[in-house]
């Protein structure tokens, strides 16, 4: 199997597709699947679909979630695999995501009379959008699970190395818009009006005392502003202007101060230079957070499976794997895939050799 598994990788890795456009790789799932004799839920999902393996006995029903969509990014690899579509590339390990979840599917397919239990695998859609993991739980299908796994590709350790780490592991994903209402005029008479661009410098500055003097200097947190925008020329005092920017967080009560304090800062920060802001939050996903019990299954699997195991690095990036833990413990784990160009980047790429390893330990993870 382990070589089919290999020219299936590459065959995902030539055919990247962005979110919510998965239609090809989707079909190319179901046709491997379908093939190996595997139940497909009959969920309706443009996207993105879940198979099951029903095991003989009674026994605990978990998921594993492999997320399938790629980057817009022009790859800049050598590969003889390397992508067909100009501008998008597997970029994030995707590919290598579900390859072992398709590995995973069959192997625990071909066991299932040893199975106690049953295996969801989920092929989710649109992962790098932070939303795909909604288009799942608006099915059925993780009203019966238990517990969920996820994977990631990664690159800052060897193959043969996995990263596991209790409790928080990446931030809440949340994004902010503020508008600061002026008054326009003449840029020779700012008497005349109110000046919306001091405001918007006054609002960034203040959002740094949020993470610096309200939040326990224990918490990891930032704000980062990555979008200013006012004006269209150079004698004229505009009359609004645009912050935008994301707010990363991994305690639940850090998140609800933020937001509380950012919308009061920018709208008393403007109020007192005689203009109006208004903040727009828009809500990405929570921090996704190790389960201890589980951490320390797969600690011990892995070790069985002859793994490394090192300390996961916790990341201010985020995942939308945590929607699913919040309603089931979850546990999501970094797998080395070789040290080399960081994920995201135009060279990044994965190590083959680790597909066959990884697939046989979230087999005997999965089948508990
Ligand atoms: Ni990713």
């Amino acid at each position: 199997m382990e070589k089919q598994l290999i020219e299936w990788f590459e065959w995902f890795h030539k055919n990247p597709e962005l979110s919510y456009e998965e239609y090809n790789t989707t079909a190319k799932i179901r046709e491997i699947l379908t093939q190996a004799g595997l139940e497909i839920l009959p969920f309706e999902l443009e996207t993105g679909l879940v198979a099951v393996i029903r095991g003989k006995g009674p026994g605990l029903v978990s998921a594993l979630r492999c997320d399938i969509d790629a980057l817009p990014i022009v790859e800049e690899t050598e590969l003889s695999y390397a992508s067909c579509h100009e501008g998008k590339m597997h970029a994030c390990g995707h590919d290598f995501h579900i390859t072992a979840g398709l590995g995973c599917a069959l192997l625990l397919n071909e066991r299932k009379e040893e199975l106690a239990g049953t295996v969801k695998i989920i092929f989710q859609p649109a992962e790098e959008s932070s939303l795909g993991a909604l288009k799942i739980l608006e099915t059925p299908v993780m009203e019966d699970v238990e517990e969920i796994w996820g994977i990631h590709a990664d690159p800052t350790n060897e193959a043969g190395v996995l990263g596991i780490r209790e409790g928080s592991v990446s931030a809440a994903v949340d994004r902010f818009v503020v508008t600061v209402k002026g008054n326009s005029c003449h840029g020779a008479h700012p008497d005349d009006g109110v000046d919306p661009i001091p405001v918007a410098a006054a609002i960034v500055q203040a959002f740094q005392t949020i993470v610096t003097r309200n939040i326990n200097a224990f918490h990891p947190g930032l704000i980062s502003v990555t979008r200013m925008e006012a004006g269209n020329t150079w004698n004229v005092i505009p009359e609004s202007a645009v912050l935008e920017g994301t707010v990363r967080t991994m305690d639940r009560k850090d998140r609800v101060l933020v937001e509380k304090r950012m919308k009061e800062i920018a709208e008393n920060t403007a109020k007192a230079y005689g203009a109006e802001a208004e903040v727009k939050w828009i809500p990405g996903p929570p921090a996704v957070f190790n389960d201890a019990l589980m951490v320390e299954k797969s600690i011990q699997t892995a070790h069985e499976c002859g793994f490394d195991v090192v300390p996961e690095e916790a990341s201010m990036g985020g995942d939308d794997f945590s929607f699913y833990e919040e309603r089931i413990p979850g546990c999501y784990i970094k797998i080395g895939t070789g040290k080399g160009q960081l994920i995201h980047q135009p060279g990044f790429q994965v190590n083959e050799k680790v597909i066959w390893p990884t697939v046989k330990f979230l087999t005997k993870l999965l089948n508990c």
